[in-house]
């Protein structure tokens, strides 16, 4: 097979939820559709449940679930999916952002009980931010939940995103009979607790008398809603999906498995193959000969002996091939690597060659960052990995002073993995530690401790947010810097920072130096 048709044949996508909605279950049932995995429960939830918030076994024990979920490959009819797990809990936020940068697409799960949640808002956010073509699950048809064209208008107002379902819901609860798939003129019949899929019903007529026989009263029900349905939601124009203005609508049950094949079956039609990347220095086709790629995560090892990680790189364009010389751009140092592990479903294999789409695990000593970029030989920097505002600052002081230089070793690594953010105080020096939630602060002193003997302690600092600066007037840069000294940082990549103390100090700041941009992300 050519370049050209692998990269057609590729889905790489994540799915995101707000916990609970049914993002493990829609994925396990995705993966068994595939052949992935052969029972049910074979994804382990990487959930970290409320109570264990202290307990870091269970961070450790989730940081190893996580490794095995973190690309999920398979084949279904010709096609080469690969889901990327991006984790629930919201403490780990930054973490599916980046992800969300090595997504083509993405699906979004719905509770349709609870319509849409303030985790899938935010993370909507950022697919809107990088145009990403997006799909919506309304899972749990199978319990009472809100009507089903309210909670289009809803998906619509709260994700910004017009909506075109292509299945209908026939009933929902225990009164749930299926549903009519808009998109093949076919109707698909519920049979609680029964795991295998049902043979769809084709019914390019609707009013055909037929329908009761299968749905009884609520075939008038279908054809009104239907009607309805025709008139708001206009066939779907794929290029608006492909260019995320429009998001297709499905509805289903994912725990009785029910609903998925239809997402599937359009999925693999409609939805994206890898997609140009955009560089600082130009935009690279995935077609093009020439290997790129870059580093979106990095995984530690659980074991604190061995202190090697895991660079997850996203294929870009071109081939990769093991045992090959290519370039890390940043360090401007040639690599070579020997055992690249491809993902399929929770196998890992050494991987000869991989296409434009495909994940492939990096052995890593600790040269890696988030964001690095890999070429055959041209010097390329990858955009759109930012760093978003974190929402909780403590400073971050050596409690041993013995172990300063592992302290500092730590920090910088695990900031290399993108645990949390650090910024440079320019007026003290001090160290402050940005995450998005307080779990984060616990995970770094516990592998701070664990993986590199040293101790930290935490001291309290107020910060509203942390804002990089752009400017073309370096004349008021360096006004505003001299007037906020105290509030001025620099992060990991050395670029200015304002650590804003209050909503009101911003507020103060943008009128007083009109010519100063205060970003929240560190892209913009
Ligand atoms: P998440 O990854 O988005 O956090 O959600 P997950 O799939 O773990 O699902 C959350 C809960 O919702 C699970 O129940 C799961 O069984 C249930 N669920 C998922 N899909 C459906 C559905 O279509 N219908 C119904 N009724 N429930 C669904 P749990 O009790 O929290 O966990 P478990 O003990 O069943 O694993």
């Amino acid at each position: 097979m050519g370049l050209e048709q692998e990269i057609n044949r590729r889905r790489t996508f994540g799915i995101i939820s707000h916990p609970d909605a049914g993002k493990t279950t829609l994925t396990e049932k995705l993966l068994l559709f595939g052949g992935a995995i052969h029972v049910a429960g074979a994804v382990k939830s990487n959930k970290i449940k409320k109570t264990a918030t202290s307990d870091f076994m269970e961070i450790e024990r989730q940081r190893g679930i996580s490794v095995a979920t973190s690309v999920m490959g398979f084949e279904y009819k010709g096609t080469k999916i690969n889901i990327l797990d991006t984790p629930g809990h919201q403490d780990f936020a930054e973490d599916t952002y980046r992800t969300l940068t090595a997504c083509d697409s993405v699906i979004i799960v719905v509770d349709v009980a609870k319509g849409v949640e303030a985790q899938t808002r935010k993370l909507m956010k950022v697919c809107r931010m990088r145009k990403t073509p997006v799909i919506v699950f309304i899972n749990k048809m199978d319990r009472l939940g809100k009507d089903a064209f309210d909670l289009l208008d809803e998906i619509e107002k709260e994700l910004e995103i017009s909506v075109n379902p292509l299945t209908w819901p026939i009933n929902m609860g225990p009164e749930f009979k299926g549903v009519y798939n808009i998109y093949h003129k076919n109707i698909s019949l519920f049979q609680p607790s029964v795991q295998s899929v049902t043979e769809s019903i084709d019914f390019d007529d609707i009013n055909n008398p037929e329908l009761e026989k299968y749905i009884g009263e609520d075939a008038e029900v279908l054809r009104e809603e239907l009607e309805l349905v025709q008139e708001v939601y206009p066939n779907l124009n794929v290029q608006d999906y492909l260019d995320a203005k429009i998001a297709p609508v499905f509805f289903g049950s994912a725990l009785n498995n029910f609903g998925i094949k239809e997402i599937l079956d359009v999925f693999i039609k409609i939805a994206p193959s890898p997609r140009p990347c955009i560089t600082e220095e130009r935009t690279i086709e995935p077609t093009e000969n020439k290997f790129t790629g870059f580093v979106f995560k990095i995984h530690a090892n659980m074991d604190p002996n061995h202190r090697d990680r895991l660079a997850f790189v996203k294929i870009v364009s071109g081939v990769f091939k093991r045992n090959t010389q290519y370039l890390h751009v940043r360090n401007k140092k040639k690599v070579k690597f020997s055992s690249p592990t491809a993902f399929m479903a929770e196998k890992k294999s050494i991987v000869e060659e991989a296409y434009p789409g495909d994940i492939v695990g990096l052995h890593d000593t600790g040269n890696f960052k988030i964001g690095d970029t890999i070429t055959e030989g041209e010097t390329l920097n990858f955009k759109g990995i930012p760093s978003f505002s974190p929402e909780l600052f403590k400073y971050i002081e050596n409690a041993d002073p013995m172990k300063s230089k592992q302290l500092a070793k730590g920090i910088d690594q695990l900031m290399d993995e993108g645990v949390a953010q650090l910024f440079v105080s320019q007026f003290n020096g001090r160290k402050v530690i940005g995450t998005v939630g307080a779990l984060q602060f616990e995970v770094i002193e516990y592998r701070l401790l664990h993986e590199y003997g040293a101790s930290c302690r935490w001291e309290p600092i107020h910060l509203h947010k942390a804002c990089w600066i752009k400017t073309e007037n370096d004349e008021q840069l360096a006004e505003f810097k001299k007037a906020k000294y105290q509030y001025i940082a620099k992060d990991k990549h050395g670029r200015d920072v304002f650590l804003a103390d209050s909503a009101y100090m911003l507020q103060m700041a943008q009128q007083n130096y009109p010519d100063l941009e205060f970003h929240f992300t560190s892209e913009f």
